[in-house]
């Protein structure tokens, strides 16, 4: 029987129906939701209230290699491939990577091989808020008209995590010499190809996006908000409002997403995100 799905929105995303993925699934409904993920840039998956840490990465695994972040202490313990997202403390100490992701991003932009997927599984949410936006950085591209395709398919953007950490993440400590080795600056296309699909999309990123290759500081910045303001416009945005148990798969290499607040003095919020490693942007 072929996998059910559903929209979420006109902008982007399928939900999966009736598929638990703590079960074993075979090679061939795999594939199907594989090529769902590829034609819908962001899957969701209800009610995965028996996935265990060790379903999540072996599913995340079919979809290739796993990454460890490079902020480890933020790891879950015994599980390593699995990132942990958290406001709870443990004897005064994060049991995860607090505030994370509350700007549009892609996962590991700041890498030289970004990430090419994520998938979060939502552990504990809070009754209200602490959503999640995802947007459509083909349909962005796409709506370019071609004349604006043209003048900047061939630029390059400047991605620095060390330069744009403080902003992003005020109140974390700030990164050390050991961290900031494995972030050097890297240089990444600012209109990508999804090699998976072939399609271009807009890459630009959040704060990690510095400037513009060859361009002033001040006119590529410009540059750089204009296209992310457009690409994260109400056209091409979901927001998804989270249940315990709900799993989202992305594609880095096609979506951006954006955490946004809660009352973090009332609620817990956990989420787990096993992360997939990824290839030179092109
Ligand atoms: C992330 O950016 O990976 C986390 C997103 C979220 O917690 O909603």
């Amino acid at each position: 029987m072929p996998v059910r799905f559903r929209k979420v929105s006109d902008a982007i995303g399928a939900e999966i129906l009736d598929v638990d993925i703590s079960q074993p699934m075979s090679d061939a409904t795999f594939r199907e939701i594989q090529q769902i993920w590829f034609d819908h840039n962001i899957l969701l998956f209800r009610d995965q209230t028996r996935l265990a840490p060790g379903h999540q990465i072996e599913f995340t695994r079919r979809l290739g290699t796993l990454e460890t972040h490079t902020l480890p202490q933020y790891s879950h313990p015994d599980h390593p491939e699995i990132f942990i997202v958290s406001n709870v403390k443990k004897a005064g100490k994060n049991i995860g990577a607090p505030r994370s992701g509350r700007n549009w991003h892609s996962d590991g932009q700041y890498l030289k091989r970004p990430n090419d997927g994520s998938f979060l599984v939502a552990k504990e949410v809070p009754p209200e808020e602490g959503d999640t936006m995802f947007a459509n950085m083909y349909a962005a591209y796409e709506a370019l008209s071609p004349a604006r395709r043209k003048e900047i398919e061939q630029l390059k953007v400047v991605i620095s995590r060390i330069k744009a950490y403080p902003t992003s993440y005020p109140t974390r400590p700030p990164l050390t010499a050991e961290e900031k080795a494995r972030v050097p600056d890297v240089i990444h296309p600012l209109v990508r190809t999804n090699p998976a699909t072939g399609r271009k999309a807009l890459y630009v990123g959040g704060d990690v996006s510095w400037e513009i290759v060859g361009m002033p500081h001040d006119e590529g910045r410009a540059l750089i908000k204009e296209l992310r303001d457009y690409a994260t416009s109400d056209p091409f945005i979901y927001r998804h409002h989270w249940r315990e148990g709900d799993g989202i798969l992305w594609d880095n290499r096609c979506t951006m997403h954006c955490a946004t607040s809660f009352d973090e003095e009332r609620y817990r919020r956990v989420m787990f995100r096993t992360t997939l490693t990824g290839s030179v942007p092109f």
